[in-house]
């Protein structure tokens, strides 16, 4: 297979930012331009091409050597995401004052043909993947690159993001550390990854934390109690629980802090609840540290950095090579093409019985259960 009708391409970044979106905006945008394309940012996920009146310079921005200079080491997305607004689920008020979703995929077809986008690189997560799915089935030329910092996007080992977020959660227990030794606390970390315990897990790990609650091990509060008397009888006297935001109690439900139409729900206070139960329970001193968005910004490591420019670069030969409706995958040593389709509404969650849990076991971690 091969390409050598395109002229214009498109490189739209959708859903939470995480570190690397840049570098793979990068990469796209040079190995595209070496091949005498001209390649455009849309705007804040797809609303540059739906509501340009939004945007002084334009809804959809040239990319060019200069825009693209110096930006591999930068957080963020210099074109601009967004989490809402899904226009396979776009979100109408009805005059009765009911929210409800219409598909408005139709539309932004007609807007890429508008502006003569011949092909799209779409860079997300799964929300974003699916749209660029649908877009795909009607018509468009479509490659997609897997970013989040949760690492629960299927078929890729690993997804952009993910490496930058879990240094980070180890670089805050380690000063944690300090504090829970000192005044004997135990202290309690929320971190994000949704519904998949990957970043709790290989934080808390690294980290040496104590204890760690995923989604994947409903957990019984009891058992962590067990864990810190244990070690407070073992002379430790101090505890580390990290929780990711998508853990439940057995038996009970996810905590979520808001649900909206057109935008997936927001979870936390899991920690909250963790936290006085475990106070409760211990009788000691403990205090949460909630991690929060501070997980997704910073400069990418340098292994992010690394398969986010193989990613984008990987991106332009699919296009070059004629492929179309699929994502660009990490199967170490080398990147492959694997359908959009086959990577979406697929969640990646911890496997119970993966060599990681097996260690954290071995180390004496308690998981909850
Ligand atoms: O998917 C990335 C992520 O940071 C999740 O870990 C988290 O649940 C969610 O996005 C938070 O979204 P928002 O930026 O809308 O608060």
């Amino acid at each position: 297979m091969s390409n050598k009708n395109l002229k214009r391409i498109a490189i739209s970044t959708g859903g939470g930012d995480a570190p690397g979106l840049n570098a793979v905006i990068r990469a796209a945008t040079l190995a595209a331009l070496n091949r005498g394309w001209e390649v455009v940012g849309i705007r804040d996920g797809f609303n540059g091409l739906m509501f340009p009146e939004r945007y002084p310079q334009g809804g959809v921005v040239p990319l060019t050597r200069n825009t693209v200079r110096g930006i591999t080491h930068l957080g963020g997305t210099i074109i601009g995401t967004t989490n809402r607004g899904n226009p396979l689920r776009f979100p109408v008020k009805m005059p009765n004052g009911e929210v409800c979703e219409v598909d408005r995929s139709d539309e932004l077809i007609q807007r890429f043909a508008l502006h003569e986008i011949d092909a799209l690189i779409s860079v997300g997560g799964d929300g974003s993947l699916t749209i660029a799915n649908a877009l795909y089935q009607k018509g468009l030329r479509v490659i997609g690159v897997p970013k989040t910092i949760d690492n629960d996007l299927d078929q890729t080992v690993i997804t952009f993001g993910f490496d930058t977020a879990v240094s980070f959660a180890v670089d805050c227990l380690d000063r944690l550390h300090t504090t829970a030794a000192s005044h004997g606390r135990v202290m309690v970390v929320e971190v994000m990854g949704r519904y998949a315990g990957w970043i709790a897990l290989e934080a808390g790990i690294a980290g040496s934390a104590d204890a760690i609650l995923i989604p994947e091990i409903p957990y019984d509060l009891q058992s962590v109690a067990n864990k810190i008397r244990e070690r407070d009888r073992s002379g430790a006297n101090f505890s580390i629980v990290v929780v990711a935001e998508g853990a439940r109690p057995k038996g009970g439900t996810v905590s979520v802090l808001e649900r909206e139409a057109g935008k997936a729900e927001r979870l936390g206070g899991v920690g909250e609840k963790v936290e006085k139960e475990l106070a409760a329970l211990t009788g000691k001193e403990t205090r949460l540290v909630v991690l929060g968005h501070l997980l997704r910004g910073g400069s990418p490591t340098r292994f992010d950095r690394l398969i986010a420019l193989r990613f984008g670069a990987a991106a332009v030969r699919a296009l070059a090579e004629g492929q179309n409706g699929v994502m660009v995958a990490l199967d170490p040593p080398t990147v492959k093409y694997v359908p959009l389709a086959s990577a979406t509404h697929r969640m990646k969650s911890v496997p119970l019985d993966g060599d990681t849990i097996l260690t954290a076991r071995d180390l004496g971690i308690c998981l909850g259960d």
